[in-house]
C-alpha cells in the first residue's frame, strides 16, 4: 500500500539523455538509460500526482498514466520544460543533459572515401546548452525544484555546492559508476538541513523513497 502523498499535485520530470546532432545520422550524447527518471515518474504517478515526463531518447516504455513528451536535443528539452513548468507544482530534473551542442552541425551526412577521409576527420565546434534546471529555478512562479548530481568522485562536496549554485531546495546525489546502467542506486539527499543518505536500493524503491521525501518537504497544494 502506497499512500497518495502527491494527490492533486502536478509533477514535471526530465529523464534520459539528450542527443546533439553532428549530422543527420550522427549524434553525441550522454550515457543514460533513463531508468531512474522513469522510476521516479512511475512512483510520482503511484503517489497520485499528474505526471508529465519530458524524455530524451530511451528504450523504455512510458509508465502507466504518465504523459510523455519526446525530445532529442537539450534545446528541445528546454523548450518543452519551459512550456510546462509554470503549470507544475514540482519539477524533478533527472535527465543527463548534454552540456554542449555542435555549433557547426551539418545538414547533410558528412562523407568519407573508404580508407581516406575527403578532408580529414571533421573538426567539431561546441556551444553551450541552456541549463534547464537553473532556468526553472529562477522563474518567478517556479515549481519546487529537485536536481540530480551524478559524480564519479567528491560526491558530497560537488553535490552540496551544486545545490547552492542552482538555487534549489533539494538535490539528489549518486555515484555515476554505481548507478549507470544498473537496476540499483544509492541516493544521498542534500537539503537545507544537511545530508540524508538512503540505502542502496532497486531504482523502483529508491524512487518511491524519494517521492516520499519530496512530498514531505514541498509545500502542500493551496486549499481550493
Ligand atoms: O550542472 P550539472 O549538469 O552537473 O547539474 C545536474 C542537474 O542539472 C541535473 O538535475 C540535470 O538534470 C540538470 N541539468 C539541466 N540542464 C542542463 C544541465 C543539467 O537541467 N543543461
Amino acid at each position: 500500500f502506497q499512500p497518495k502523498v502527491l494527490a492533486g499535485r502536478r509533477v514535471l520530470i526530465t529523464a534520459g539523455p539528450t542527443t546533439e546532432r553532428i549530422d543527420p545520422v550522427r549524434v553525441i550524447s550522454n550515457r543514460s538509460s533513463g531508468k531512474t527518471g522513469y522510476a521516479i515518474a512511475r512512483a510520482a504517478r503511484e503517489a497520485g500526482a499528474a505526471v508529465t515526463l519530458v524524455s530524451g531518447p530511451t528504450a523504455l516504455n512510458t509508465p502507466h498514466g504518465v504523459q510523455r513528451i519526446n525530445v532529442e536535443s537539450a534545446r528541445q528539452m528546454h523548450d518543452a520544460v519551459m512550456a510546462h513548468a509554470a503549470a507544475a507544482d514540482i519539477f524533478i530534473a533527472v535527465a543527463a543533459v548534454a552540456d554542449w551542442h555542435v555549433a557547426n552541425a551539418s545538414d547533410h551526412k558528412l562523407k568519407k572515401i573508404e580508407g581516406q577521409a575527403v578532408s580529414g576527420p571533421p573538426a567539431l565546434k561546441f556551444a553551450p546548452n541552456p541549463d534547464i534546471l537553473a532556468d526553472v529555478a529562477q522563474m518567478p512562479n517556479r515549481p519546487w525544484c529537485v536536481g540530480f548530481a551524478a559524480e564519479t568522485e567528491n560526491l558530497h562536496e560537488y553535490a552540496a555546492a551544486k545545490r547552492r549554485r542552482k538555487g534549489i531546495p533539494l538535490l539528489v546525489g549518486n555515484l555515476a559508476q554505481e548507478s549507470m546502467d544498473a537496476d540499483t542506486t544509492t541516493f544521498i539527499l542534500f537539503d537545507d538541513a544537511g545530508v540524508h543518505p538512503l540505502p542502496r536500493l532497486p531504482k523502483t524503491d529508491a524512487a518511491r523513497k524519494l517521492i516520499q521525501a519530496i512530498a514531505h518537504r514541498s509545500p502542500q497544494h493551496p486549499p481550493a
